[in-house]
């Protein structure tokens, strides 16, 4: 019994460090946000967004309750697999990160967006 607690215990603080051992790359998520979201964005009346637009505590906010253009739809749903999937053969950043788990490619493209802030550590633009 206390071999198989002490197992639960080791298996559940690896999962709770697994869950949190992932080091946003802000670089991987620039590269995303430039490829994916501005060239839809470009396309449109909207035109670009550049992350300057919001502060940090916009985007934290904006990305947490996942309202997509007014509502419409989700920014996880271009984010995901499906999506990437789905634009991956015009789509070279779509391919490049055909793989990467939607979580963190989200952590990426968040961990770009709050640097690039109106107040964060580098504002900036989409290009
Ligand atoms: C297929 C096209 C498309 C893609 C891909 C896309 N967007 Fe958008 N985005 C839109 C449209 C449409 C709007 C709403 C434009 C309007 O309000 O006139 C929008 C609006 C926005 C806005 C303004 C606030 C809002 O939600 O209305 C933000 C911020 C935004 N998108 C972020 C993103 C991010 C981050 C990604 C990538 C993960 C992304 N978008 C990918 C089409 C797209």
């Amino acid at each position: 019994m206390r071999a198989i607690s002490t197992l639960i215990a080791i298996a559940a603080f690896t999962l709770s460090l697994s869950a949190q051992a992932y080091d946003a790359d802000w670089k991987r998520g620039r590269v995303y946000y430039r490829s994916v979201c501005t060239s839809c964005h470009v396309a449109l009346p909207i035109g670009s967004i550049n992350p300057s637009s919001k502060a940090k505590a916009e985007w934290a906010a904006y990305i947490q309750a996942d309202k997509h253009a007014k509502g419409k739809d989700t920014v996880k749903q271009y984010v995901s697999k499906t999506y990437r999937a789905s634009i991956k053969s015009a789509n070279k950043a779509a391919e490049k990160f055909a793989d990467t788990p939607d979580q963190e490619l989200l952590d990426d493209i968040k961990a770009f967006l709050l640097k690039g802030a109106k107040d964060g550590d580098a504002p900036a633009s989409c290009s």
